[in-house]
């Protein structure tokens, strides 16, 4: 029998799909599993929350290893300063904006003061008092005393950092390359001049050493 033209028996209207329509249906879907499996994933490998208490923290200062109990929002300047007694970082402008907290952090200069104590967590951690073996001074140390390249000495803990780690990095450093490793750094005493020569005279007579990572 020859199927029936009436509309007795309506099929049910069905949405038309064209290819484009299912494609990006199943990308979608499939996008949507994987969105879920990856904040699944995230949210286990996530790290735990930290604060309002103050929490352990672990990290290696001057080759020591050292765990304290911290604020999450505690800098690293206040951590070396007011919880490790470490007053040879400096505390200038506490924003970034003069250098005197200058540190190294796996062996690269930081701001001590732009940097979450909980972000130096597990890293090494170099500060001044770190800097000499025992009685030996850093050649940089030393080339600073000897050209006297400091007055007041606030700003002179940042600037040896920052020194240091060029002579360190760069042997052959020349007068841009000092002049460009201080371009942060605030001296109200206007020592430039002095650190330039200092720095200079300490890569010349192979400034090169440790720090005590
Ligand atoms: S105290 Fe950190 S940049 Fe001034
Ligand atoms: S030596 Fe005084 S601020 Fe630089």
């Amino acid at each position: 029998m020859a199927p029936s033209d009436d509309d007795s028996n309506p099929k049910p209207s069905l949405p038309r799909l064209s290819r484009r329509d299912f494609f990006t249906g199943a990308g979608a879907s499939a996008l949507t599993a994987t969105l879920v499996q990856s904040t699944a994933q995230a949210a286990a490998s996530a790290p735990p929350v930290l604060g309002p208490d103050p929490s352990a923290l672990s990290l290696t200062i001057n080759g020591r290893a050292v765990t304290v109990q911290a604020d999450p929002g505690t800098t690293l300047a206040e951590l070396l300063r007011n919880h490790l007694g470490m007053t040879g970082t400096k505390i200038g402008c506490d924003r970034g904006a003069c250098s005197a907290c200058t540190v190294w952090l796996d062996g690269e200069v930081a701001a001590s003061c732009m940097t979450l104590a909980f972000d130096a967590r597990g890293r090494k951690v170099t500060t001044i008092e770190g800097l000499a073996r025992g009685d030996e001074l850093h050649p940089v140390q030393r080339a600073f005393v000897e050209n006297d390249a400091l007055q007041c000495g606030f700003c002179t803990p940042g600037m040896v950092m920052s020194c240091a780690a060029l002579v360190e990095r760069n042997p052959k450093c020349t007068l841009e390359d000092v002049k460009q490793a201080v371009s942060g750094h605030l001296c109200r005493c206007g020592t430039y001049p002095n650190v330039f020569k200092a720095t200079l005279a300490a890569a010349k007579a192979g400034g090169k050493t440790k720090g005590n990572s």
